[in-house]
Protein backbone atom coordinates (compact mmCIF):
# COMPACT_ATOMS: atom_id res chain seq x y z
CA UNK A 1 0.00 0.00 0.00
CA UNK A 2 3.06 2.76 0.87
CA UNK A 3 4.01 1.88 -2.83
CA UNK A 4 0.95 2.83 -4.56
CA UNK A 5 0.85 5.92 -2.33
CA UNK A 6 4.95 6.95 -3.22
CA UNK A 7 3.37 6.26 -7.20
CA UNK A 8 0.51 8.36 -6.80
CA UNK A 9 2.67 10.79 -5.38
CA UNK A 10 5.20 10.45 -8.03
CA UNK A 11 3.01 10.09 -10.85
CA UNK A 12 2.98 13.89 -11.74
CA UNK A 13 -0.53 12.91 -13.03
CA UNK A 14 -3.26 14.82 -11.70
CA UNK A 15 -6.31 12.21 -12.21
CA UNK A 16 -9.33 12.24 -9.29
CA UNK A 17 -8.86 10.52 -6.55
CA UNK A 18 -12.01 10.49 -4.37
CA UNK A 19 -15.46 10.18 -4.76
CA UNK A 20 -15.93 14.14 -5.44
CA UNK A 21 -13.29 14.18 -7.98
CA UNK A 22 -14.37 11.01 -10.09
CA UNK A 23 -18.02 12.45 -10.29
CA UNK A 24 -16.76 16.00 -11.30
CA UNK A 25 -14.43 14.51 -14.04
CA UNK A 26 -16.94 12.51 -14.82
CA UNK A 27 -19.70 15.25 -15.62
CA UNK A 28 -17.05 17.34 -17.79
CA UNK A 29 -16.73 13.80 -20.00
CA UNK A 30 -20.33 13.04 -20.61
CA UNK A 31 -23.29 14.35 -21.96
CA UNK A 32 -26.07 15.36 -19.72
CA UNK A 33 -27.99 12.47 -19.93
CA UNK A 34 -26.00 9.84 -19.31
CA UNK A 35 -24.30 11.41 -16.40
CA UNK A 36 -27.77 12.49 -15.14
CA UNK A 37 -29.03 8.70 -15.22
CA UNK A 38 -25.69 7.35 -13.51
CA UNK A 39 -25.53 10.37 -10.76
CA UNK A 40 -29.25 10.57 -9.75
CA UNK A 41 -31.66 7.99 -7.99
CA UNK A 42 -35.29 8.19 -7.27
CA UNK A 43 -37.94 10.77 -6.05
CA UNK A 44 -35.94 13.44 -4.11
CA UNK A 45 -32.87 11.56 -3.43
CA UNK A 46 -33.48 11.29 0.43
CA UNK A 47 -32.50 7.68 0.33
CA UNK A 48 -29.51 8.55 -2.08
CA UNK A 49 -27.92 11.05 0.55
CA UNK A 50 -28.71 8.85 3.20
CA UNK A 51 -26.48 6.01 1.88
CA UNK A 52 -23.07 7.67 2.22
CA UNK A 53 -24.35 9.81 5.36
CA UNK A 54 -25.13 7.13 7.62
CA UNK A 55 -21.85 5.72 6.82
CA UNK A 56 -20.58 8.46 9.43
CA UNK A 57 -22.95 7.08 12.20
CA UNK A 58 -20.78 4.20 12.59
CA UNK A 59 -17.15 4.74 13.68
CA UNK A 60 -14.05 1.97 14.31
CA UNK A 61 -12.16 1.18 17.59
CA UNK A 62 -9.33 0.37 16.77
CA UNK A 63 -6.77 -1.71 18.20
CA UNK A 64 -2.79 -1.46 18.37
CA UNK A 65 0.57 -3.58 18.96
CA UNK A 66 -1.21 -5.94 17.04
CA UNK A 67 1.85 -6.35 14.29
CA UNK A 68 -0.15 -5.99 11.08
CA UNK A 69 2.91 -6.63 8.94
CA UNK A 70 1.08 -9.36 7.44
CA UNK A 71 -2.59 -9.39 5.91
CA UNK A 72 -4.90 -11.97 4.25
CA UNK A 73 -7.84 -10.68 2.65
CA UNK A 74 -8.84 -14.00 1.31
CA UNK A 75 -13.16 -14.66 1.82
CA UNK A 76 -14.69 -18.34 0.62
CA UNK A 77 -17.96 -17.52 -0.83
CA UNK A 78 -20.18 -20.12 -1.67
CA UNK A 79 -17.52 -22.91 -2.47
CA UNK A 80 -15.53 -20.12 -4.12
CA UNK A 81 -12.01 -18.63 -2.93
CA UNK A 82 -11.63 -15.09 -3.62
CA UNK A 83 -8.42 -12.46 -2.87
CA UNK A 84 -10.12 -10.12 -1.00
CA UNK A 85 -14.07 -9.03 -0.40
CA UNK A 86 -14.17 -6.48 -3.13
CA UNK A 87 -17.12 -7.02 -6.13
CA UNK A 88 -18.19 -5.49 -9.11
CA UNK A 89 -21.71 -4.20 -8.27
CA UNK A 90 -23.50 -5.23 -11.31
CA UNK A 91 -24.45 -1.68 -13.08
CA UNK A 92 -25.97 -1.77 -16.78
CA UNK A 93 -25.63 -0.51 -20.54
CA UNK A 94 -21.73 0.79 -19.39
CA UNK A 95 -22.02 1.94 -22.88
CA UNK A 96 -23.09 4.93 -21.71
CA UNK A 97 -20.52 5.87 -19.74
CA UNK A 98 -17.14 4.65 -22.24
CA UNK A 99 -17.77 2.72 -25.84
CA UNK A 100 -15.28 -0.11 -24.22
CA UNK A 101 -18.48 -0.59 -21.83
CA UNK A 102 -18.63 -4.05 -19.55
CA UNK A 103 -15.66 -5.19 -21.30
CA UNK A 104 -13.48 -2.65 -20.15
CA UNK A 105 -15.17 -2.87 -16.45
CA UNK A 106 -14.60 -6.63 -16.06
CA UNK A 107 -11.15 -6.52 -17.39
CA UNK A 108 -9.97 -3.95 -15.11
CA UNK A 109 -12.02 -5.97 -12.38
CA UNK A 110 -9.96 -9.35 -13.27
CA UNK A 111 -6.59 -7.87 -13.05
CA UNK A 112 -7.21 -6.60 -9.43
CA UNK A 113 -9.43 -9.89 -8.25
CA UNK A 114 -12.33 -8.26 -8.21
CA UNK A 115 -14.93 -10.74 -8.71
CA UNK A 116 -17.55 -9.34 -11.54
CA UNK A 117 -21.40 -9.10 -11.44
CA UNK A 118 -22.81 -8.61 -14.82
CA UNK A 119 -26.09 -6.71 -15.39
CA UNK A 120 -28.69 -8.26 -17.51
CA UNK A 121 -29.18 -5.00 -19.50
CA UNK A 122 -25.07 -4.89 -20.13
CA UNK A 123 -24.24 -3.45 -23.44
CA UNK A 124 -22.27 -6.44 -24.09
CA UNK A 125 -23.78 -10.11 -23.94
CA UNK A 126 -22.70 -12.91 -21.23
CA UNK A 127 -20.52 -14.48 -24.42
CA UNK A 128 -18.22 -11.50 -24.71
CA UNK A 129 -17.49 -11.09 -21.99
CA UNK A 130 -16.90 -14.50 -20.84
CA UNK A 131 -14.47 -14.25 -23.58
CA UNK A 132 -12.70 -11.20 -23.05
CA UNK A 133 -12.13 -12.32 -19.14
CA UNK A 134 -11.37 -15.96 -19.36
CA UNK A 135 -10.25 -17.54 -15.91
CA UNK A 136 -12.03 -14.99 -13.67
CA UNK A 137 -14.75 -14.84 -11.55
CA UNK A 138 -17.99 -13.70 -13.22
CA UNK A 139 -21.68 -14.08 -11.43
CA UNK A 140 -25.02 -12.70 -13.08
CA UNK A 141 -26.79 -10.76 -12.07
CA UNK A 142 -30.71 -11.56 -13.27
CA UNK A 143 -33.50 -9.49 -14.21
CA UNK A 144 -36.76 -11.51 -14.26
CA UNK A 145 -38.60 -11.34 -17.47
CA UNK A 146 -42.52 -10.97 -18.56
CA UNK A 147 -41.96 -14.41 -20.17
CA UNK A 148 -40.04 -16.37 -17.82
CA UNK A 149 -38.43 -18.48 -20.22
CA UNK A 150 -36.14 -15.87 -21.43
CA UNK A 151 -35.10 -15.61 -17.49
CA UNK A 152 -34.32 -19.64 -17.90
CA UNK A 153 -32.28 -18.70 -20.81
CA UNK A 154 -30.29 -16.15 -19.79
CA UNK A 155 -29.06 -17.73 -16.64
CA UNK A 156 -28.40 -21.16 -18.63
CA UNK A 157 -26.10 -19.27 -20.51
CA UNK A 158 -24.36 -17.77 -17.74
CA UNK A 159 -24.45 -21.65 -16.76
CA UNK A 160 -22.41 -22.64 -20.18
CA UNK A 161 -20.40 -19.57 -19.74
CA UNK A 162 -19.03 -20.71 -16.45
CA UNK A 163 -20.39 -18.09 -14.61
CA UNK A 164 -20.96 -19.26 -10.97
CA UNK A 165 -23.72 -18.01 -9.01
CA UNK A 166 -26.76 -15.77 -10.30
CA UNK A 167 -28.13 -12.68 -8.48
CA UNK A 168 -31.99 -11.95 -9.00
CA UNK A 169 -32.88 -8.29 -8.25
CA UNK A 170 -35.99 -8.38 -6.50
CA UNK A 171 -35.98 -4.33 -5.91
CA UNK A 172 -36.69 -3.84 -9.56
CA UNK A 173 -40.19 -4.73 -10.76
CA UNK A 174 -40.83 -1.48 -11.80
CA UNK A 175 -38.82 1.37 -12.79
CA UNK A 176 -38.24 3.83 -9.89
CA UNK A 177 -39.44 7.47 -9.88
CA UNK A 178 -36.56 9.34 -11.25
CA UNK A 179 -37.14 12.59 -12.13
CA UNK A 180 -33.55 13.75 -13.23
CA UNK A 181 -34.16 11.48 -16.40
CA UNK A 182 -37.39 12.41 -17.01
CA UNK A 183 -36.31 16.09 -17.33
CA UNK A 184 -33.37 14.95 -19.66
CA UNK A 185 -35.82 12.45 -21.17
CA UNK A 186 -33.41 10.12 -21.05
CA UNK A 187 -34.21 6.24 -21.31
CA UNK A 188 -31.06 4.09 -21.80
CA UNK A 189 -33.11 0.87 -23.00
CA UNK A 190 -34.50 2.93 -25.36
CA UNK A 191 -31.40 3.90 -27.15
CA UNK A 192 -31.01 0.19 -27.41
CA UNK A 193 -28.10 0.12 -24.50
CA UNK A 194 -29.06 -2.53 -22.82
CA UNK A 195 -29.57 -5.18 -26.27
CA UNK A 196 -26.36 -7.34 -25.12
CA UNK A 197 -27.93 -10.09 -23.83
CA UNK A 198 -31.49 -9.38 -25.30
CA UNK A 199 -30.56 -9.10 -29.05
CA UNK A 200 -28.16 -12.37 -28.29
CA UNK A 201 -30.66 -14.65 -26.92
CA UNK A 202 -32.75 -17.37 -28.85
CA UNK A 203 -35.68 -17.39 -26.72
CA UNK A 204 -35.89 -13.94 -26.57
CA UNK A 205 -35.27 -13.49 -30.40
CA UNK A 206 -37.84 -16.28 -31.20
CA UNK A 207 -40.82 -14.56 -29.33
CA UNK A 208 -40.38 -11.21 -31.10
CA UNK A 209 -42.86 -10.07 -33.86
CA UNK A 210 -40.51 -8.95 -36.29
CA UNK A 211 -36.30 -8.47 -35.82
CA UNK A 212 -36.43 -4.65 -35.91
CA UNK A 213 -33.93 -2.50 -33.70
CA UNK A 214 -37.49 -0.91 -32.64
CA UNK A 215 -39.36 -4.54 -31.29
CA UNK A 216 -35.71 -5.14 -29.77
CA UNK A 217 -36.34 -2.74 -27.74
CA UNK A 218 -40.21 -2.52 -27.08
CA UNK A 219 -40.22 -6.31 -26.28
CA UNK A 220 -37.15 -5.60 -23.67
CA UNK A 221 -38.73 -3.16 -22.09
CA UNK A 222 -41.84 -5.05 -21.89
CA UNK A 223 -40.19 -8.31 -20.40
CA UNK A 224 -37.90 -6.44 -17.30
CA UNK A 225 -40.33 -4.90 -15.86
CA UNK A 226 -42.66 -7.88 -14.08
CA UNK A 227 -44.79 -6.61 -11.12
CA UNK A 228 -45.79 -10.44 -10.58
CA UNK A 229 -42.63 -11.54 -9.50
CA UNK A 230 -42.78 -13.24 -6.34
CA UNK A 231 -41.69 -16.60 -4.11
CA UNK A 232 -43.22 -19.27 -6.59
CA UNK A 233 -41.22 -17.87 -9.48
CA UNK A 234 -38.01 -18.43 -6.73
CA UNK A 235 -39.08 -21.55 -6.54
CA UNK A 236 -39.61 -22.40 -10.20
CA UNK A 237 -35.77 -20.64 -10.49
CA UNK A 238 -34.21 -22.73 -7.97
CA UNK A 239 -35.47 -25.90 -9.90
CA UNK A 240 -34.06 -24.61 -13.16
CA UNK A 241 -30.37 -24.18 -12.30
CA UNK A 242 -27.77 -25.97 -10.30
CA UNK A 243 -26.01 -22.24 -9.76
CA UNK A 244 -26.06 -20.82 -6.32
CA UNK A 245 -28.88 -18.09 -6.27
CA UNK A 246 -28.78 -14.98 -4.01
CA UNK A 247 -31.75 -12.26 -3.98
CA UNK A 248 -30.25 -8.84 -4.30
CA UNK A 249 -32.22 -5.35 -2.75
CA UNK A 250 -32.71 -7.24 0.35
CA UNK A 251 -33.80 -4.85 3.27
CA UNK A 252 -36.56 -6.20 5.79
CA UNK A 253 -34.87 -8.94 8.23
CA UNK A 254 -38.37 -10.97 7.48
CA UNK A 255 -37.15 -11.47 3.74
CA UNK A 256 -34.15 -12.38 4.83
CA UNK A 257 -35.40 -15.22 7.14
CA UNK A 258 -37.76 -16.26 3.81
CA UNK A 259 -34.74 -16.27 1.71
CA UNK A 260 -33.22 -18.66 3.93
CA UNK A 261 -36.28 -20.90 4.45
CA UNK A 262 -36.75 -20.95 0.87
CA UNK A 263 -33.33 -22.39 0.34
CA UNK A 264 -31.68 -19.54 -1.36
CA UNK A 265 -27.63 -19.05 -1.13
CA UNK A 266 -27.36 -15.19 -0.39
CA UNK A 267 -28.30 -12.40 -0.31
CA UNK A 268 -27.72 -8.88 -0.99
CA UNK A 269 -28.24 -6.19 1.48
CA UNK A 270 -29.10 -3.01 -0.80
CA UNK A 271 -31.91 -0.50 -2.22
CA UNK A 272 -29.97 0.06 -5.38
CA UNK A 273 -28.04 3.35 -4.43
CA UNK A 274 -31.37 5.01 -3.81
CA UNK A 275 -32.49 4.44 -7.25
CA UNK A 276 -35.65 2.30 -6.68
CA UNK A 277 -37.70 3.54 -3.62
CA UNK A 278 -36.94 6.75 -2.31
CA UNK A 279 -36.85 7.16 1.41
CA UNK A 280 -36.30 3.44 2.52
CA UNK A 281 -33.53 2.90 5.38
CA UNK A 282 -30.06 3.50 4.32
CA UNK A 283 -28.50 0.35 3.30
CA UNK A 284 -25.69 0.35 5.94
CA UNK A 285 -28.09 0.88 8.55
CA UNK A 286 -30.72 -2.06 7.55
CA UNK A 287 -26.99 -4.70 7.80
CA UNK A 288 -27.10 -5.26 11.31
CA UNK A 289 -29.95 -6.70 11.84
CA UNK A 290 -30.61 -8.61 8.73
CA UNK A 291 -26.76 -10.10 10.05
CA UNK A 292 -28.51 -10.78 13.16
CA UNK A 293 -31.26 -12.91 11.82
CA UNK A 294 -29.39 -14.57 9.18
CA UNK A 295 -26.62 -15.64 11.90
CA UNK A 296 -23.76 -16.75 9.19
CA UNK A 297 -26.28 -19.71 7.63
CA UNK A 298 -26.25 -17.61 4.34
CA UNK A 299 -23.22 -15.30 2.89
CA UNK A 300 -24.85 -11.50 3.10
CA UNK A 301 -22.62 -9.26 0.76
CA UNK A 302 -23.57 -5.45 1.07
CA UNK A 303 -23.76 -2.14 -1.50
CA UNK A 304 -25.24 1.22 -1.57
CA UNK A 305 -23.05 4.29 -0.22
CA UNK A 306 -19.87 2.90 -0.20
CA UNK A 307 -17.21 5.50 -1.37
CA UNK A 308 -14.00 4.43 -0.25
CA UNK A 309 -11.90 1.92 1.80
CA UNK A 310 -13.02 2.89 5.52
CA UNK A 311 -16.94 2.76 4.59
CA UNK A 312 -16.33 -1.53 3.39
CA UNK A 313 -14.39 -2.11 6.56
CA UNK A 314 -17.49 -0.64 8.29
CA UNK A 315 -19.64 -2.98 5.96
CA UNK A 316 -17.11 -5.96 7.14
CA UNK A 317 -17.34 -5.46 10.67
CA UNK A 318 -21.18 -4.75 10.93
CA UNK A 319 -21.34 -8.11 9.49
CA UNK A 320 -21.24 -7.85 5.73
CA UNK A 321 -19.40 -11.25 4.19
CA UNK A 322 -18.08 -9.26 0.77
CA UNK A 323 -19.21 -5.53 -0.31
CA UNK A 324 -19.87 -4.64 -3.63
CA UNK A 325 -18.99 -1.26 -5.45
CA UNK A 326 -21.00 0.84 -7.72
CA UNK A 327 -21.13 4.33 -9.07
CA UNK A 328 -17.13 4.47 -8.19
CA UNK A 329 -16.31 2.61 -11.19
CA UNK A 330 -18.68 3.79 -13.30
CA UNK A 331 -16.97 7.06 -13.02
CA UNK A 332 -13.70 5.67 -13.43
CA UNK A 333 -14.75 4.13 -17.05
CA UNK A 334 -16.40 7.62 -17.74
CA UNK A 335 -12.91 9.37 -17.14
CA UNK A 336 -10.55 6.55 -18.36
CA UNK A 337 -11.86 3.53 -20.20
CA UNK A 338 -10.08 0.23 -18.48
CA UNK A 339 -7.33 2.20 -16.69
CA UNK A 340 -9.60 4.68 -15.52
CA UNK A 341 -11.79 1.54 -13.57
CA UNK A 342 -8.07 0.32 -12.64
CA UNK A 343 -7.33 3.75 -11.42
CA UNK A 344 -10.46 3.63 -9.10
CA UNK A 345 -10.05 -0.31 -8.07
CA UNK A 346 -6.45 -0.51 -7.39
CA UNK A 347 -6.76 2.78 -5.33
CA UNK A 348 -10.19 1.45 -3.59
CA UNK A 349 -8.82 -1.89 -2.52
CA UNK A 350 -5.40 -0.83 -1.51
CA UNK A 351 -7.89 2.08 0.78
CA UNK A 352 -9.75 -0.91 2.19
CA UNK A 353 -6.06 -2.93 3.05
CA UNK A 354 -5.02 0.19 4.52
CA UNK A 355 -7.74 0.72 6.60
CA UNK A 356 -8.27 -2.91 8.03
CA UNK A 357 -4.62 -3.31 8.78
CA UNK A 358 -4.72 -0.03 10.82
CA UNK A 359 -7.32 -1.05 12.24
CA UNK A 360 -5.61 -3.95 14.01
CA UNK A 361 -7.10 -6.40 11.92
CA UNK A 362 -5.10 -9.13 9.92
CA UNK A 363 -7.78 -11.22 8.58
CA UNK A 364 -11.71 -11.02 7.80
CA UNK A 365 -12.64 -12.94 10.49
CA UNK A 366 -10.59 -10.63 13.29
CA UNK A 367 -12.53 -7.59 10.90
CA UNK A 368 -15.83 -8.93 11.93
CA UNK A 369 -14.70 -8.64 15.37
CA UNK A 370 -13.66 -5.08 15.08
CA UNK A 371 -15.48 -2.89 17.55
CA UNK A 372 -18.04 -0.47 16.01
CA UNK A 373 -19.62 2.23 17.84
CA UNK A 374 -22.98 3.98 16.95
CA UNK A 375 -22.79 7.79 17.52
C1 LIG B 1 -27.27 0.23 -11.04
N1 LIG B 1 -27.64 -0.86 -10.27
C2 LIG B 1 -28.11 -2.00 -10.88
N2 LIG B 1 -28.46 -3.09 -10.13
C3 LIG B 1 -28.88 -4.23 -10.73
O1 LIG B 1 -29.19 -5.20 -10.03
N3 LIG B 1 -28.94 -4.30 -12.10
C4 LIG B 1 -28.61 -3.27 -12.91
O2 LIG B 1 -28.67 -3.38 -14.13
C5 LIG B 1 -28.21 -2.06 -12.29
N4 LIG B 1 -27.91 -0.97 -13.04
C6 LIG B 1 -27.42 0.17 -12.45
C7 LIG B 1 -27.05 1.27 -13.24
C8 LIG B 1 -26.49 2.39 -12.64
C9 LIG B 1 -26.06 3.54 -13.51
C10 LIG B 1 -26.29 2.43 -11.24
C11 LIG B 1 -25.64 3.63 -10.58
C12 LIG B 1 -26.69 1.37 -10.47
C13 LIG B 1 -27.48 -0.83 -8.79
C14 LIG B 1 -26.10 -1.31 -8.36
O3 LIG B 1 -25.96 -2.70 -8.54
C15 LIG B 1 -25.84 -0.99 -6.88
O4 LIG B 1 -26.87 -1.53 -6.09
C16 LIG B 1 -25.73 0.50 -6.62
O5 LIG B 1 -24.91 1.09 -7.62
C17 LIG B 1 -25.16 0.78 -5.25
O6 LIG B 1 -25.20 2.15 -4.96
P1 LIG B 1 -23.89 3.09 -5.09
O7 LIG B 1 -22.88 2.59 -4.11
O8 LIG B 1 -23.42 2.98 -6.49
O9 LIG B 1 -24.38 4.46 -4.79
Amino acid sequence: ANDLLLKNIDSNDKYPLNYEELEQTAKENLDAGSFGYIRSSAGGEETYRKNTNSFQKYSIVPRFLTDVSTLNTEVTILGHTYPHPLFIAPVGVNKIAHADGEIAVAKAASKFGYPYIQSTVSSYSIEEIASATEGSSKWFQLYWSQNKEIAFSMVKRAETAGYEAIVLTVDTVMLGWREEDVRNQFSPLKRGLGQGNYSTDPVFMAALPDQTEGSIIKSMIENIYHPTLNWTDIEELRERTDLPILLKGILHPEDAKIAIEKGLDGIIVSNHGGRQLDGVIASIDALPEIVEVVKGKIPVLFDSGVRRGSDAVKALALGATAVCIGRPFVWGLANGGQDGVERVLENFLQETKVSISLSGARNLAEVRKLKIVRN
